[in-house]
């Protein structure tokens, strides 16, 4: 078992490159099965999660090949039984519904199981097909979604899920007249998504708003697409700079999709700069010299704080001076980490959607598990500025989201490696 090793206390100097967001490449991946035509993405990020929607594609028949930094998709051949395995084990193997529905009129796919983040149904998306005309069954733990031609039609979702209103707007491209999804996640991965499939000939307007609008055509074509930044990642990195001390440069980071995490930041008394639209400069003598303040963070759909950063904020306000209270408003227990960080000295304690974090003056290194993707970027923040070493287990998670992430860390001075354990 592999698990990752780190000396706390080093000051973070220098540049980090961002790579492509992982929730837009995977989305834009399962938005190429819409045309037989070639696909090529750039920009999209080697980490594990795009591995697994790899091998979904390849079970379904479609062609992928990597190349550097670039995927080619080609989905001549594209069948419509989905390989179990993966979707197991990553919930958004379940974003080919729409496009494999509206392509080949058919879908069976596995349930995707529940995870650590709390009960996360997938019945907005089902709903959503039923209502433009899809039959839904469940067999043996597969979901079976039927439609000759889906139908364009008005979806209310009772929640802004981004998942949902992806699947639904990609199913939207090859239905029959026009869809429109009210309540629509505002994410920015869905303009990525938005820009991807007009350029590729759909007609999807309102990206960024709550009401998104889908003319049906009856195809598309292929085309070459560079993936946006990571936003969350960007974040991690900003965060774990300002725990540990840093000087440290982020680029290309998406400076207007930050917003409610700088704003944050600032109040806590972070220091950063932003020289242009896609650069942030953090500078920081770490959390124990620069007394940061104690704030209350709500875990919001876009354009609030994301849910996505929220247990990377709360590590560093476990170094605060004072109380702080942080809520997800979207993801009912995404606080698996709180007990990992109390194995480091930190004060947390957690009630259903809530946790009260009382600051202390200093976090110690210890063996910690990872109990999730984002938990696990929690425990690098408090183990970069920690005492002492930690041993963070449960790597496999942290592979899922962040491309070589103790290389690019250890170029910036930290002292971090991995191990098998
Ligand atoms: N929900 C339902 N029914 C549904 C769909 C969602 O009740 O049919 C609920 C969920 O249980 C959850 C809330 O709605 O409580 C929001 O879920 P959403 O559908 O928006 O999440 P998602 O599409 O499954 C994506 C990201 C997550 C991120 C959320 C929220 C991808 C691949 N995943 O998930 O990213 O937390 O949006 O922003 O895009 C991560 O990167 O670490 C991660 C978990």
């Amino acid at each position: 078992m592999e698990a990752i090793w780190i000396q706390g206390g080093n000051q973070l100097a220098g540049n980090i490159a961002i790579y492509g967001a992982k929730n837009s490449a995977l989305k834009l991946m399962a938005a190429a099965l819409l045309t037989d035509q070639p696909c090529r993405l750039d920009n999209v990020p080697d980490i594990r999660d795009v591995r697994l929607m790899v091998q979904i594609l390849e079970g379904m028949g479609v062609q992928v090949r990597r190349e550097g930094e670039s995927l080619l998709i080609e989905a001549k051949e594209l069948g419509t039984e989905v390989p179990p395995e993966p979707v197991r084990e990553m919930r958004a193997g379940i974003q080919v519904m729409g496009p494999v529905v509206a392509r080949k009129g058919r879908i069976r796919i596995f349930q995707p199981g529940g995870c650590s983040l709390g009960p996360r149904p997938i019945d907005f998306h089902l709903r959503g097909l039923e209502a433009m005309g899809a039959r839904v069954r469940e067999e043996h733990g597969f979901i079976v979604v039927e439609a000759e031609r889906l139908r364009g039609t008005d979806i209310y979702l009772d929640f802004p899920s981004v998942g949902a209103t992806e699947n639904l707007m990609m199913a939207a491209v090859l239905a029959e007249g026009t869809t429109v999804i009210h309540n629509a996640a505002r994410e920015p991965e869905i303009g990525d998504a938005e820009k991807f499939l007009n350029q590729c000939g759909a007609r999807v307007s309102g990206a960024g708003t709550g009401v998104i609008r889908v003319e049906g055509v009856t195809s598309l074509q292929g085309t070459s697409y560079q993936v946006m930044p990571d936003r969350i990642e960007a974040a991690t990195f900003l965060i774990a700079a300002a725990a540990a001390g840093a000087d440290l440069t982020l680029r290309p980071a998406p400076v207007v999709h930050l917003e409610a995490v700088l704003a944050k930041l600032s109040q806590i008394g972070v220091d950063w700069e932003s020289p242009d639209p896609m650069t942030l400069r953090v500078r920081s003598q770490g959390a124990l010299a620069e007394g940061y303040r104690p704030v209350h963070v709500r875990a919001l759909p876009y354009p609030g704080f994301p849910t996505d950063v929220q247990p990377q904020i709360t590590a560093l306000l476990t170094l605060a001076r004072g109380t702080s209270i942080v809520t997800d408003e979207v993801h009912a227990a995404r606080f698996g980490y709180a007990g990992e960080l109390r194995r480091m000295g930190a004060q947390i304690w957690v009630e259903g959607r809530t946790a009260v974090i009382k600051g202390c003056s200093h976090l110690t290194g210890a063996r910690v598990t990872a109990p999730d993707l984002r938990g696990g970027a929690a425990l690098i923040v408090a183990a970069l500025a920690a005492e002492g070493e930690s041993l963070i287990e449960g790597v496999v998670h942290l592979d899922r989201g962040y491309a070589r992430l103790e290389e690019r860390l250890r170029q910036v001075g930290a002292r971090i490696c991995r191990l098998e354990v």
